[in-house]
C-alpha cells in the first residue's frame, strides 16, 4: 500500500490521478546516468568518511552497475508508481543487494540528488551545442573560403544595398555563432558548482566531505549555500537562454535560406539529402529543414518561458513546481541540437549560383555610394552634396531603364559638369567590394584574412 521510500507514515497509496500527475519517469530517466554517476560518487564519499561501510560501498556499486546495465539494455522495470528515476534506481537497487541499498540516502535528499544530476546534464549538454556550433562554423568557413571573392548583393530593408561577398556573408554567422559558443561556455562556468551534500534544504550532521563529491564529478567546488543550493534552477534558465539566443540566430540565416533558394533569388541550391519534393508539383525542391529550422525558435522561446514562469515568485527552497524544469530544458536542446546538425548540413551541402548572385548584385544601383565616394574624392564635394548629385544621377538612370554604369558621360556631365570619364571605374561589382578594406568590411583579402584567423582560433590547443 505505502509508498516504499516514504511510506512510513501514510496508511493508504496515493490515488491514480495522484500517481499520475506526481510521476516524472516518463521524463526525468533521461537523467539516469546522471543519477548513478551521482549516487556513485556519493556512496564513494561515504565510505571514505566512515559513514558506511566497505562492504556496503561494494556492494551498491556492484548493484548500481547491473542497474545501468539493465537501463542500457532495455530490460529495466521502470515504474510510475515510484514516481522518478531516483526512485526508480534506488528501489531496483534494492531489489538486486538489498539491505545496503537503504544505506545510499544517508546524509542526501532527493532535493541535493535531483540539482545533481539535472546539472550535471544540462552542463554535457551545453558543451555538447558548444561542439555542434563549432561544426557548423566550420561548414560556414568552407563555404567562406570557396566564395571569399563571390560577389552577392548586401541588403538592408531586404532592399538591394551594396555589394558584399558570400564569403563575407557567411563569416557574419560564424562571429554570431562564436559568441553563441561563449554562452554556452559561460553558463557552464557558472553553473559548475557541486549541489550534493546540500540534502534537504539545511545541509547535514553526517561529517560528509562535500569537496570529495565535487571533484569526483568534476565540479570546481562544492555550492555554498545549501538553501540556495536546492532552490536554484538558474542555471537551467541560463542555458535555456543561450539556446533561444543560438536557434534565434540559426532561424535568421535559415530565413536567408528559404529566400536564396526561391526561383526568383536562385541563388543557392540545396543538396537533395536537404530537400523534399511535393506530392502534387514535380518542379519542387522544398527547403522543410531550413523552415523547420526557422521554426523550432518559437519553442524553445516557449521552454524558456515556462521555465522562468514556473520559477517565479516560488518560496525557498524546494517546490515540486520544480520537477517541471526538465521536460522543458531538454525540449529546448532536442530542438536546438536538430537545428544545428541540420543547419550544418545545408551550409556544407549547398551549391551557389555565382552568375545570378553577380548579377543581382549590379542591380538596383547598388554601386551608387561608390559613385558618391568618388565625387568625394576626385571632386572634393562634401559627402552630402555627393550624395545629392549620386540620387539625381539615379533618378536619369531610373527613367532610362538602365543601370548606372550604362549611363554616357554626358549624361553625368547634365548632372555635375566636372564628372570625368575616369568614373565608370568605380561602378563596377568587383571594384566596390575590392574598395572595403575597412577592418572588418568585405573586401575579399579582408575576408580571407578573417577565415585564416577563425581557422587559427579554431585549431584548439
Ligand atoms: N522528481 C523530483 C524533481 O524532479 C525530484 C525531487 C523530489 N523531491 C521532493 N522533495 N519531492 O524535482
Amino acid at each position: 500500500t505505502g509508498n516504499q521510500m516514504w511510506g512510513g507514515r501514510f496508511a493508504a497509496g496515493p490515488s491514480a490521478i495522484m500517481e499520475a500527475i506526481n510521476a516524472s519517469i516518463d521524463v526525468d530517466r533521461r537523467l539516469w546516468r546522471e543519477d548513478i554517476m551521482g549516487s556513485r560518487a556519493h556512496a564513494r564519499m561515504l565510505a571514505a568518511q566512515g559513514i558506511i561501510s566497505s562492504d556496503d560501498l561494494a556492494a551498491i556499486e556492484t548493484g548500481l552497475e547491473q542497474v545501468a546495465a539493465e537501463i542500457e539494455e532495455g530490460s529495466f522495470p521502470f515504474s510510475a508508481a515510484l514516481e522518478d528515476i531516483h526512485m526508480n534506481v534506488e528501489a531496483r537497487l534494492k531489489e538486486i543487494i538489498g539491505e545496503p541499498a537503504g544505506r545510499l540516502h544517508t546524509a542526501r535528499s532527493r532535493n541535493d540528488q535531483v540539482a545533481t544530476d539535472f546539472r550535471l546534464w544540462v552542463r554535457t549538454a551545453c558543451l555538447r551545442m558548444d561542439a555542434l556550433l563549432a561544426d557548423l562554423q566550420k561548414a560556414l568557413l568552407g563555404q567562406a573560403e570557396r566564395h571569399a571573392a563571390t560577389v552577392m548583393p548586401g541588403f538592408t530593408h531586404l532592399q538591394t544595398a551594396q555589394p558584399v561577398t558570400f564569403g563575407h556573408h557567411c563569416m557574419a554567422y560564424v562571429e554570431m555563432f562564436a559568441r553563441d559558443r561563449q554562452r554556452f561556455t559561460d553558463a557552464v562556468n557558472r553553473m559548475n558548482e557541486c549541489p550534493l551534500g546540500a540534502a534537504a534544504l539545511a545541509g547535514t550532521s553526517f561529517p560528509i566531505d562535500r569537496d570529495a563529491t565535487a571533484a569526483a564529478l568534476a565540479f570546481d567546488r562544492p555550492t555554498a549555500n545549501s538553501l540556495d543550493t536546492v532552490s536554484a534552477r538558474d542555471f537551467a534558465v541560463e542555458a535555456v537562454s543561450a539556446a533561444a539566443i543560438s536557434a534565434m540566430h540559426i532561424s535568421r540565416l535559415a530565413e536567408e535560406i528559404v529566400i536564396w533558394c526561391t526561383a526568383q533569388f536562385n541563388f543557392i541550391r540545396l543538396p537533395d539529402d536537404y530537400s523534399t519534393g511535393s506530392s502534387i508539383m514535380p518542379q519542387k525542391r522544398n527547403p522543410d529543414a531550413a523552415e523547420l529550422c526557422r521554426a523550432k525558435v518559437a519553442r524553445i522561446i516557449g521552454d524558456l518561458n515556462g521555465l522562468m514562469i514556473m520559477l517565479k515568485g516560488l518560496p525557498l527552497a524546494y517546490s515540486k513546481d520544480m520537477q517541471e524544469d526538465k521536460e522543458q530544458t531538454f525540449d529546448a536542446f532536442d530542438a536546438l541540437e536538430l537545428c544545428l546538425r541540420a543547419m550544418a548540413g545545408m551550409v556544407s551541402g549547398m551549391s551557389v549560383n555565382e552568375a545570378r548572385m553577380r548579377a543581382a548584385a549590379g542591380h538596383g544601383f547598388s554601386t551608387a555610394t561608390d559613385l558618391a565616394d568618388w565625387l568625394v574624392r576626385e571632386l572634393n564635394l562634401p559627402f552630402r552634396d555627393a550624395h545629392h548629385v549620386t540620387g539625381a544621377l539615379v533618378a536619369i538612370a531610373e527613367e532610362k531603364g538602365c543601370d548606372l554604369a550604362e549611363l554616357s558621360l554626358d549624361d553625368m556631365q547634365s548632372v555635375h559638369g566636372e564628372i570625368a570619364a575616369d568614373v565608370f571605374s568605380v561602378l563596377t561589382v568587383d571594384h566596390s567590394v575590392a574598395s572595403r578594406t575597412s577592418y572588418g568590411g568585405t573586401a575579399p583579402d579582408n575576408v580571407r584574412a578573417q577565415i585564416a584567423r577563425w581557422k587559427e582560433l579554431m585549431k584548439g590547443p
